[in-house]
């Protein structure tokens, strides 16, 4: 069985073919990059990669020849993510692949998003499962790892100000969500099922700052701000309009509980309970 992986060069796509490579032969895992150096990496890991760019059907179509399962791994935060999206899901089908898996979001409820890129994993999934394909859906919680991005470099000094209220998130690990989204595709055939990926619990930024405190020994205390408040301070610091919308949009559905859905599927896959955040924070601060 034959797998490509796409967004094999990103963060995800790394994680999810470190530990195939513990599953299958070398020879029946394939990275597709857009970028010929970044292949580079796989290569001297023995993998073979194609060029493909989610924009360029052709392409697509030349690395799916002699493929039986395409993990799509969902692409960047551009307008025409769902046209690229389903750019892959249709050379898949023309190639005769025999099923196809998607990395989206388990984000609770898709009709009432304040962030309204996420609305294209939704239309990928409808689109892919209205292909006829045989599919797996992954719906994972926001990465832990983005927390760091999140409470920005001077938290240690500052405390966390964001305008998520009291919302929690389900966070998890991106390597434990990419090692049980390989564990199902070498150990399973698409069997049309959704998988929801995410942490044992929920927690807020209060929660975070909580976590924070006790592994520094410094006082980090969250203070809740309003979006308006949050946006000023964005502004100030030179960051994009388009970034700061979607930032706020991001804290907004995180606020309104869109992130605090908690499953036991990753739990179940992985054979133990995920990562929880203090263990988390502890590894990305090297604490
Ligand atoms: N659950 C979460 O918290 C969360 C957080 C952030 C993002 N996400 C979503 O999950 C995806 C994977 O996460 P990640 O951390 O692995 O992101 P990442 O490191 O940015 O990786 C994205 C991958 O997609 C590839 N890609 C983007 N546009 C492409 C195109 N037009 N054609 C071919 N490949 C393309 C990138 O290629 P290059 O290396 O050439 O750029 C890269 O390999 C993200 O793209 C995003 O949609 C989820």
């Amino acid at each position: 069985m034959n797998i490509l992986i796409t967004g094999a060069s990103g963060h995800l796509g790394t994680a999810v073919i470190a530990h195939l490579l513990e599953l299958m032969p070398t020879e029946n895992i394939v990275g597709l990059v857009r970028n010929p150096q970044k292949g580079e990496p796989l290569q001297a890991q023995g993998l073979e990669t194609r060029l493909g760019d989610y924009d360029d059907t052709d392409s697509l179509a030349r690395a799916m020849q002699g493929i039986d399962k395409v993990l799509l791994i969902s692409g960047g935060e551009t307008e025409n993510a769902l046209q690229q999206h389903c750019n892959v899901v249709d050379a898949a089908q023309k190639a005769g692949v025999s099923g196809i898996a998607y990395t989206g979001r388990s984000l609770k409820d898709p009709q009432n998003l304040a962030n309204r890129l996420m609305i294209r994993h939704f239309q990928t999934e409808a689109y892919i499962q209205a292909s006829g394909l045989k599919y797996v859906l992954f719906r994972n919680a926001l990465y832990l790892d983005v927390i760091p991005g999140f409470v920005g470099k001077q938290v240690f000094e500052r405390g966390i100000q964001l305008p998520a209220g009291e919302g929690k998130v389900a966070f998890a690990l991106r390597s434990e969500m990419g090692k049980a989204i390989a564990r199902v595709l070498a150990q399973t055939d698409c069997d049309n099922r959704t998988y929801t990926f995410t942490g044992n619990e929920a927690c807020s930024f209060k929660d975070v700052a909580a976590a924070l405190s006790r592994l520094s020994e410094r006082q980090v205390a969250y203070t809740p701000l309003e979006s308006a408040e949050y946006t000023i301070r964005m502004k100030s610091l030179g960051l994009p309009e388009g970034l700061i919308q979607k930032l706020c949009g991001f804290l907004e559905d995180i606020q309104n509980s869109q992130e605090d859905t908690v499953s036991s599927d990753l739990a179940e896959v992985l054979g133990y309970t995920p990562t929880a955040l203090e263990a988390g924070l502890k590894q990305l601060y090297a604490l």
